[in-house]
């Protein structure tokens, strides 16, 4: 008997768990869609219309009177009005006065189906009085599980990039202090690139996330961020520019990630540092 018999029957949810316990086995830790998607349940999709040689109008009346020359009504129901999840996210995140409303916000926001697969809603970390935030793209596995942004490998590097230059997340002096957050709140599946509707719907609750903590200057870390604050990536070639979004001075720079991959590209993230130290010890930058 197959696992599809088998989880139809009345002891369907055992041999679910003993189908889950045998993925494990095969050391399956991740799962790939946003949402659990029964194969062996999956509705065919419409067929296509017939295609049929074009024909002239009849005479005497308007192209589609006789029967058969009308199309198909299409075979399956309109999709229900959709929810404006941009608008819903822009209003939640104007009404939030304070750092704290903001975060019972992003709580409370559900039209993000990365919310559905997520174990954690990783909100900030560090200093909110911090000089500097960092805005880096989406939370990965370990910060999933921590609840924090920035805690595995690219994390551990980051750390160690902003200490070359004196600022800390665990710094209780604002000088020294550095604010970390994301553009996403919930780990993208298999730590797939964010869809443009995922950025969009992010977007005002990040801006109210700036304007709140109101941070002297803005680093953002990678693709993601700098689409979501400057309406643009390649982050290669903006990497060390300073632009302006949202009344901020903001730095782009490689993620942390991409410089695990390629260490050469460390020397220039390094003359990022220093461009960024010199802007907040009162020079250009
Ligand atoms: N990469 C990010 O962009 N953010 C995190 O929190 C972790 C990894």
């Amino acid at each position: 008997m197959g696992i599809a018999e088998d989880i139809a029957g009345p002891d369907g949810w055992e041999a679910a768990l003993a189908a889950l316990a045998w993925q494990l086995d095969c050391g399956v830790t991740e799962a790939l869609s946003d949402l659990p998607v029964n194969r062996y349940e999956a509705a065919p999709p419409p067929p296509l219309p017939e295609a049929r040689p074009a024909r002239a109008a009849p005479q005497g009346g308007p192209s589609g009177d006789r029967p058969g020359d009308r199309q198909a009504a299409p075979a399956y129901a309109p999709a229900p009005a959709a929810v404006d999840a941009v608008a819903v996210a822009r209003g939640m995140a104007a009404r939030a006065a304070t750092l704290d409303d903001l975060r019972e916000a992003v709580h409370g926001f559900d039209l993000c189906e990365l919310k559905k697969g997520a174990r954690n809603t990783v909100f900030c970390d560090g200093n909110p009085r911090a000089r500097v935030l960092v805005l880096g793209e989406a939370p990965g596995r370990e910060e999933d599980l921590e609840g924090r942004p920035f805690v595995g490998e690219a994390g551990r590097l980051l750390d160690r990039m902003f200490a070359a230059i004196g600022l800390s997340r665990t710094s209780p002096d604002a000088e020294r202090a550095l604010y970390i957050t994301n553009v996403m709140f919930w780990r993208p599946p298999g730590n797939r690139d964010p869809s443009p509707e995922e950025i969009a719907m992010m977007r005002p609750f990040v801006a109210r996330h700036i304007e709140l903590a109101d941070p002297e200057a803005v680093v953002v870390m990678g693709n993601t961020p700098l689409d979501a604050l400057c309406g643009r990536r390649g982050i290669l070639r903006a990497r060390g520019n300073w632009v302006e979004a949202l009344g901020k001075p903001v730095l782009p720079m490689t993620h942390p990630a991409y410089l695990l991959r390629n260490p050469l590209a460390k020397r220039d993230a390094w003359s990022d540092l220093l461009s960024l130290k010199a802007r907040l010890d009162g020079g250009a930058g």
